[in-house]
C-alpha cells in the first residue's frame, strides 16, 4: 500500500528522517508531506509514533482529471465498497492546484457523489455525509490534472494527542513543535528549557520524546471506524500500543524545564503535562525570562518568543525585551538556542548572527527557525 504523511511546509526532511527511523519501509519527502509503501501495520506505526505527521493517508488510486466527468469515472474505478458501507459516515476534502478543475468545493461534491453512487449500485442504500464527524474521510488533491484520492486514517488531525484541552495565547501545533525540537538539533541526552512556554508544548513534546512516550498511544484514530479495521488488525493495534506504552520512562535523561512570566499560563502547563503522563519529567515554574539564573551548556533552549500578540504592535516594545532576552540568553554559556521567529526584529534585535536559519510554516504564517551557539 502507499501511504502519505502530511507536514507542515518547511518540515517535510525532518518528518522523512523521523519517518526513516521508525522504519517505515520506502520512505520519501515531496512537497508537504512524506510518501511511504508497506502494509497496514505500518501506517498504524506511523499514526502511533510520529511526533511530527500532520495526518496519514493510505493512497486509493491516481488518474487523469480534465474535467468533472473524468473525475466523477476515476473516483468510480476505486472499490469503494471495501472502505464504507451504507452504515458509516462520509466527509470529502479538496485540493488543487495548477489544474483545470480550480474549484475543490465542486471536487469534493464530485467525488462524494461517485463514492455514494458506488456504494447505492451495490448495496442499495447510501452512506450519509458527516462534515464534523465521519466514520470515513477522504482526500482528493488535484496536481496539474492529475487526481490522487487517499482515505485518511488519522481521523482527527495527529497534533490532537489529547492532552492539551487548553491553549494560551499563541499556542504552537504540537507537530508543529515535535518538528521545531527535531529540526534545533537537540537530543534527549542535553537538558533543555523553554523560557517563553506559553501551554507548555515545546517542553511537552521534548518530554515525550524523551520518556518514548508515543504521541498517539492515548487517543483514537480514524482506521478505526473503518472496515478493514477487523478483530485481527484491532488485535495487532493493541500490541502495537502495549509495546510503546511498555517502553515508556518514568523520567528524561536530564532536566528539561518550562518558565513563564504568566502564572496561569503555567497552571495550564502543569496540566497539559500532567494528561501528557510527563509532568514529572518536567520543571515547570514561573519565572521571567530576564530573572533567569546564569547557566553553563551543555544546554539547548527552544522557544517561541512573542512577535504575534499585543506586543506586536508596539516594535520599539518587542526590540526591547528581545534585546532583555538576549541578555539573558548571553549568561548561558555554552548553550545552543534554537528560536522560532515569526518577526524579523527578533533576529535583528539579538547581537549574535545565526549559525543556521531554517524557513518552515505555521499555518500560513512563514517563520524561521535561527538558530545560535552561545559563546562559551
Ligand atoms: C508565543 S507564546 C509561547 C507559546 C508556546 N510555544 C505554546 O505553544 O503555548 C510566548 C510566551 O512568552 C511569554 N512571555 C512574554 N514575555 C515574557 C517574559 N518577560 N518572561 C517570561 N515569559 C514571557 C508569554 O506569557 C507567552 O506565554
Amino acid at each position: 500500500m502507499k501511504f502519505f504523511a502530511s507536514a507542515a511546509r518547511g518540515t517535510e526532511g525532518a518528518l522523512r528522517d523521523e519517518l526513516r527511523t521508525i522504519r517505515l519501509p520506502r520512505v520519501k519527502a515531496d512537497r508537504g508531506g512524506v510518501h511511504f509503501e508497506g502494509t497496514l501495520d505500518d501506517a498504524m506505526r506511523a499514526c502511533l509514533r510520529s511526533h511530527l505527521a500532520m495526518r496519514v493517508l493510505v493512497e486509493l488510486g491516481t488518474f487523469a482529471a480534465h474535467d468533472a466527468d473524468d473525475l466523477y469515472a476515476g473516483v468510480r474505478m476505486i472499490p469503494w465498497h471495501e472502505h464504507i458501507t451504507p452504515r458509516h459516515t462520509l466527509a470529502v476534502r479538496a485540493t488543487c492546484t495548477n489544474s483545470a478543475l480550480t474549484h475543490s468545493h465542486f471536487i469534493a461534491l464530485k467525488t462524494k457523489d461517485a463514492i455514494v453512487d458506488a456504494i447505492r449500485d451495490r448495496a442499495g442504500a447510501r452512506p450519509d455525509v458527516n462534515l464534523d464527524d465521519p466514520d470515513v474521510s477522504v482526500t482528493v488533491r488535484i496536481a496539474r490534472d492529475v487526481a490522487t484520492v487517499y482515505l485518511d486514517l488519522s481521523g482527527e488531525p495527529l497534533h490532537r494527542r489529547g492532552y492539551r484541552v487548553e491553549v494560551t495565547e499563541a499556542t504552537l501545533k504540537e507537530t508543529l513543535a515535535a518538528a521545531v525540537l527535531r529540526l534545533s538539533g537537540w537530543t534527549p541526552s542535553v537538558p533543555l528549557l523553554d523560557p517563553l512556554c506559553g501551554s507548555g508544548t515545546l517542553a511537552i513534546e521534548a518530554a515525550m520524546m524523551a520518556c518514548r512516550v508515543a504521541p498517539g498511544a492515548r487517543r483514537r484514530f480514524g482506521f478505526e471506524r473503518l472496515p478493514a479495521y477487523t478483530p485481527d488488525v484491532a488485535a495487532r493495534w493493541r500490541a502495537l500500543v502495549d509495546e510503546a506504552r511498555a517502553q515508556e520512562l518514568p523520567k528524561p535523561e536530564q532536566p528539561i524545564t518550562a518558565t513563564d512570566r504568566d502564572a496561569a499560563a503555567i497552571e495550564t502547563t502543569k496540566r497539559n503535562a500532567f494528561r501528557a503522563g510527563v509532568d514529572r519529567g518536567i520543571e515547570i515554574r514561573v519565572c521571567d525570562v530576564r530573572e533567569l539564573p546564569d547557566a553553563v551548556g551543555p544546554g539547548y533552549v527552544v522557544s517561541d518568543p512573542p512577535y504575534g500578540d499585543r506586543l506586536a504592535a508596539k516594535p520599539l516594545q518587542l526590540a526591547g525585551f528581545f534585546r532583555q532576552f538576549a541578555e539573558t540568553l548571553t549568561r548561558m554559556r555554552g548553550w545552543d538556542v534554537a528560536l522560532l521567529s515569526g518577526n524579523p526584529l527578533l533576529e535583528k534585535s539579538l547581537p549574535w548572527r545565526p549559525a543556521r536559519e531554517h524557513t518552515l510554516f505555521n499555518g500560513a504564517i512563514e517563520c524561521r527557525l535561527l538558530s545560535y551557539k552561545i559563546p562559551a
